[in-house]
C-alpha cells in the first residue's frame, strides 16, 4: 500500500496542536449503579473530574472537549477548563466520531492530534499522557498506551477452558490513544460504530499504531468492585503516598 497523506512522514508537523477528547456519554451498565459511573464520587469528587484534572495539568494540550449524552446536565454545575458537547452517540465510537466533528467545527485542523481518553479511566496521570505525546509526536500513524498481559490467557466456553493462547505478544489496550483528527475520522467512518477503541479503527484502514507502555493503575472502572480500588489509589495519591507526578488537584486553572 502506498503511503496515504496521513501516513507520510512529511505530514508530521511540529506546529500541529494537540486536543483531548473525553467520551463521557456511557450509562455504565456493568457498574451496577443507578447513575452513570463517571459521576460516582471517588475520593471526594466525581470520577470524571479526576480524569479531567490530569489532562488540565498537561499544558501543551490546546483544549479539552467532553462528550456527554443529550440532556446530561452534570457539567452545568461542574464548570472548568474544558468544553462540553451533548453529542453522545449510541456507542463509544459514535460519541468519539461526533466529538471529532465538533473539534473540527470549533477550529481544530484535520492534521492536529487528538488524545481520546475514557472518562472512566480516572487514574490516568499527566506523566503517562506526556509519555504518549512524546512517543507519538514524530510518528506517522500515532499510538496508544497499552499493558503487556501478565496472566495466562484462556478461551472459555460454558465455563470450560477450550484453549490456552500464547500471551507473549498480547497487550491490553488502554487510553489515551493519540491520532491525527482527520485520519481518525476517516478510520472511524470505515470501521463503523462497534469499534471499542480508536486503534481498532485505525488498524482497519491498514495502519499499525505505536504501542507505548502504560500503567496497571490506568484501568477502566467497569465493575462494582473497581470503585473501591480506584478510590484507594486516588486517596493514596492525595495523601502523598505517590507524589511522582500527582501534584495536580485543580480543574479549571488557565493553561
Ligand atoms: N462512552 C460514550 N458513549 C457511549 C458509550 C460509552 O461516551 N455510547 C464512554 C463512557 O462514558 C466511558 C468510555 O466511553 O467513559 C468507555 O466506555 P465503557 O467503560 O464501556 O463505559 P460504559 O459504556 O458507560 O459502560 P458499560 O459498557 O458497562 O455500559
Ligand atoms: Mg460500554
Amino acid at each position: 500500500m502506498s503511503d496515504t497523506p496521513e501516513n507520510s512522514p512529511a505530514d508530521v508537523s511540529s506546529t500541529a496542536r494537540c486536543w483531548a477528547l473525553i467520551p463521557c456519554a456511557g450509562s455504565g451498565s456493568r457498574a451496577g449503579l443507578d447513575h452513570p459511573k463517571q459521576y460516582q464520587s471517588l475520593a471526594g469528587r466525581p470520577m470524571v473530574l479526576h480524569t479531567l484534572a490530569a489532562f488540565a495539568a498537561v499544558r501543551r494540550i490546546s483544549g479539552i472537549l467532553v462528550v456527554v449524552a443529550a440532556g446530561d446536565s452534570f457539567f452545568s454545575i461542574h464548570k472548568g477548563d474544558y468544553r462540553v458537547a451533548d453529542c453522545g452517540g449510541a456507542t463509544r465510537a459514535e460519541s468519539v466520531a461526533n466529538g471529532l466533528n465538533i473539534l473540527r467545527e470549533q477550529g481544530a485542523s484535520g492534521s492536529d492530534w487528538v488524545l481520546v481518553h475514557d472518562a472512566a479511566r480516572c487514574l490516568i496521570t499527566p506523566a503517562q499522557i506526556n509519555l504518549l505525546m512524546d512517543a507519538c509526536a514524530a510518528d506517522p500513524v500515532g499510538g496508544l498506551l497499552a499493558l503487556p498481559l501478565a496472566d495466562t490467557l484462556k478461551c472459555v466456553l460454558d465455563a470450560r477452558v477450550m484453549a490456552t493462547l500464547q500471551r507473549h505478544d498480547k497487550w491490553l489496550a488502554q487510553t489515551p490513544q493519540m491520532f491525527r483528527i482527520d485520519l481518525l475520522r476517516r478510520a472511524l467512518g470505515h470501521a463503523g460504530p462497534e469499534m471499542t477503541d480508536e486503534s481498532s479503527a485505525v488498524e482497519s484502514i491498514g495502519l499499525q499504531p505505536l504501542v507505548v507502555n502504560g500503567s496497571a493503575q490506568n484501568f477502566k472502572v467497569t465493575y462494582p468492585e473497581d470503585f473501591a480500588l480506584a478510590q484507594a489509589l486516588l486517596q493514596g495519591r492525595s495523601a502523598g503516598g505517590d507524589d511522582s507526578d500527582n501534584r495536580w488537584t485543580t480543574v479549571g486553572e488557565g493553561r
